[in-house]
C-alpha cells in the first residue's frame, strides 16, 4: 500500500490555517495582501508543511501545535517562488498553470509580496514563542525549530543556493558546485522543515540527525526530479514552462550529468533517504509513510 495519500489528512489542516496565520493587514495594504495570497493559493503541493507535520507527529508531538510552523514554512516557500520567477532571476511567466505573481501584480509588488511572506513567517514563530514563555522545555524546542528554518532559508541555505544558481548560468559547472547549488536552493528548506518538525515533536538528538539525513537526501532528490521534469514533462502537466532550464543555460543534473545519470542519482538518493529514516526510532507505520513519500516525490509528474 502507498502511504503517501495518508498525508492528505494534513492538507485540510494546512489550508484552513494558512490564511489565519497571515498577519492582519490594514485595508490600505489590500493589494499587498492579495499578492501574498495569490501565490499561497491552493495549487501548491504543500510538501514542506506535510513533512514538518509528519515528522512532528512521528516523534510524538501534537500536530495542531506545529501547524503555525507548517504554515510559516509554506509562506517562506511561496516567497521563494515569487522571487525565483522574477525577470531578474528565472524570468518565468507561468507557475502552477497560472501567470506568475509579477505578471499579475507587477515586479515591485511581487518583490514586496515575497518580503511580506518571509517576514510574516518570522512573526508567526515569535508569536508562538510568546505563548510558551513559562514552559522552558516547550520554548526550547520551538526556538530550535525556528532557528533551523531561519538557517535553512537564509544566506547559508536557500538564498546561498539561489545566488550560486544565478552565478552559474551559462558556465561549465563542476559536480561539486552543482550539489552546492541544489543542496542550498532546495534541500536546505526541506531539511529544515523536517528538523523543525522533529524538534517540535520532541525527538532526541540521534533521531534529529537521522531526520536531517533523510531531509537532505530527499531535498536533493526533489530538485533533481524538478530538473528532470523540466526536460521531460509537458508545460500543461508541469504548470510551469517546460524546457526553461536549457534556454536559460541553468546548471542542472541533466545538463551536467546527463538524463540517465540524473535518474540514477535520483533513485540512489531516494534509497538513502529511506535508509536514514529506517535508522530513526519512529514506528514502522511512520517509516513507511516517510519512505513512500520519498518514492512518490521521485516519480511525481509535476
Ligand atoms: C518548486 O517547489 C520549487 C522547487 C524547489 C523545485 P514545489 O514543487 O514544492 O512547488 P509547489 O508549491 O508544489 O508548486
Ligand atoms: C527553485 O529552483 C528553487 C527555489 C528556491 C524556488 P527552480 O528555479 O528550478 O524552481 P522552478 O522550476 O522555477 O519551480
Ligand atoms: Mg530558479
Ligand atoms: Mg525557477
Ligand atoms: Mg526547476
Amino acid at each position: 500500500m502507498n502511504h503517501f495519500q495518508d498525508l492528505y489528512r494534513y492538507r485540510e489542516l494546512i489550508d484552513a490555517h494558512l490564511e489565519e496565520e497571515l498577519p492582519e493587514l490594514d485595508s490600505k495594504s489590500r493589494t499587498l495582501l492579495e499578492a501574498m495570497r495569490y501565490t499561497l493559493g491552493a495549487k501548491g503541493k504543500r510538501i514542506r508543511p506535510f513533512l514538518l507535520l509528519l515528522t512532528c507527529e512521528s516523534a510524538g508531538g501534537d500536530v495542531k501545535e506545529a501547524v503555525p510552523y507548517a504554515c510559516a514554512v509554506e509562506f517562506i516557500h511561496a516567497y521563494s517562488l515569487i522571487h525565483d520567477d522574477l525577470p531578474a532571476m528565472d524570468d518565468d511567466d507561468l507557475r502552477r498553470g497560472e501567470p506568475t505573481n509579477h505578471k499579475v501584480f507587477g515586479e515591485g509588488m511581487a518583490i514586496l509580496a515575497g518580503d511580506g511572506l518571509l517576514s510574516a513567517a518570522f512573526e508567526v514563530f515569535h508569536k508562538d514563542y510568546l505563548i510558551y514563555l513559562d514552559r522552558p522545555e516547550q520554548l526550547k524546542r520551538r526556538i530550535r525549530a525556528g532557528a533551523e528554518i531561519a538557517k535553512g532559508c537564509g544566506c547559508r541555505g536557500m538564498v546561498a543556493g539561489q545566488a550560486s544558481d544565478l552565478e552559474a548560468e551559462g558556465l561549465v559547472v563542476s559536480p561539486d558546485l552543482l550539489d552546492y547549488i541544489h543542496l542550498g536552493k532546495t534541500a536546505a528548506l526541506i531539511r529544515a522543515a523536517i528538523c523543525a518538525g522533529a524538534y517540535l515533536g520532541g525527538a532526541d538528538e540521534p533521531d534529529i540527525r537521522h531526520f536531517s539525513d533523510y531531509g537532505e537526501n530527499l531535498g536533493l532528490a526533489f530538485q533533481i526530479a524538478d530538473d528532470i521534469l523540466d526536460v521531460t514533462a509537458e508545460t500543461e502537466v508541469l504548470g510551469k514552462t517546460a524546457g526553461k532550464d536549457e534556454k536559460a543555460h541553468k546548471a542542472t543534473y541533466p545538463s551536467v550529468h546527463g538524463l540517465e545519470a540524473a535518474r540514477e542519482r535520483l533513485l540512489e538518493l531516494t534509497t538513502r533517504a529511506a535508509d536514514a529514516v529506517e535508522r530513526t526510532s519512529v514506528n514502522d507505520g511512520y517509516k513507511d509513510q516517510f519512505t513512500d513519500l520519498a518514492r512518490a516525490l521521485a516519480h511525481r509528474e509535476h
